[in-house]
């Protein structure tokens, strides 16, 4: 059974479609990735599908389920989780402090506790060093952020998400920032994360590791969906090229596969 998959999800802000129309599914145990500009509405899509802006038209279900009209924490107590683009960690809060925070602290407002603590289940020490253990990253349990390098901080931001124990793991920009060694070993640690039985989805502007790690690709522009497929026809498409590079290097590779080099050689192998 799909996992998740909208149909016709679309989300306005005023007049501007952020959101127009999108049809995706995501089959359970792949890893899906969803690429775009600046702009193009990644990050509504996944404040769509959690919960956190309104639909102004179309549906969500998940495992089968319509969920367009629950609340964040009920969609991620069924097993929908999502990290935020510019969420830090706490930095005078160990590692294990940090993946525990929400569960000690019941006064924090709804939505920190919807960050930290998505579903309202206690995210427990077992789950912790599980989500630790998961990334890789059990040494570090006791150590503070200011103790680690930049991708581990960023392994510590998806296992505060892999604490609640998610079926779909939604992850906005996570290799933001790193350098491409960090994040082709982020890479790696996420597709691993298949062998736990977490399917993932996967925005990020690391056009290699978006085209290395994912089996399925949509590509976003102005709010819809303009391309759909495996890393091989992504990479290819010219209505990509032409989202990421312009619309003349989409012609003039149409008319001269040299020139193209000479901008570059397209997306990255
Ligand atoms: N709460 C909001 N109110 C009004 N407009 C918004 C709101 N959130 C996003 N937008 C607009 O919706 C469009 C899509 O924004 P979104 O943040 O989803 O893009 P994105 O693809 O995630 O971009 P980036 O790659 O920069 O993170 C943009 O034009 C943005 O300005
Ligand atoms: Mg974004």
């Amino acid at each position: 059974m799909t996992l998740l998959e909208t149909d016709g999800l679309t989300v306005t802000f005023g007049g501007l479609h952020a959101n127009d129309d999108i049809d995706i599914s995501i089959e359970p145990g792949t890893f899906v990735g969803l690429i775009g500009p600046n702009g193009a509405g990644k990050t509504t899509f996944i404040d769509a599908i959690t919960g956190f802006v309104p639909v102004s038209d179309g549906s969500v279900h998940f495992a089968g389920e319509p969920i367009t009209d629950l609340a964040p924490h009920d969609r991620a107590a069924r097993g929908l989780t999502r990290t935020f683009q510019q969420l830090e960690l706490f930095e005078d809060l160990t590692v294990a402090d940090n993946l525990l925070a929400a569960a000690e602290t019941p006064a924090w407002s709804d939505f920190v506790m919807d960050i930290f603590r998505p579903g309202r289940v206690s995210a427990k020490m077992a789950d912790v060093v599980w989500a630790l253990e998961t990334v890789d990253m059990l040494d570090w349990i006791e150590a503070y952020p200011s103790d680690l390098s930049h991708g581990q901080r960023k392994l510590i931001g998806v296992a505060r998400a892999l604490a609640a124990q998610p079926k779909l793991l939604l992850l906005d920009e996570p290799a933001a920032g790193l350098d491409t060694a960090e994040s082709q070993a982020l890479g790696a640690r996420l597709r691993g994360l298949l062998d736990h039985g977490i399917t993932v989805f996967l925005i990020d502007h690391d056009m290699g590791l978006v085209l290395n790690v994912c089996d399925d690709i949509y590509v976003l522009d102005f709010g819809s969906v303009i391309a759909h497929g495996p890393p091989d026809e992504i990479r290819q498409a010219p209505e990509v090229i032409a989202a990421y590079l312009g619309e003349e290097a989409a012609e003039a590779q149409e008319a001269d596969a040299e020139s193209v080099r000479n901008l570059g050689g397209g997306l990255p192998k």
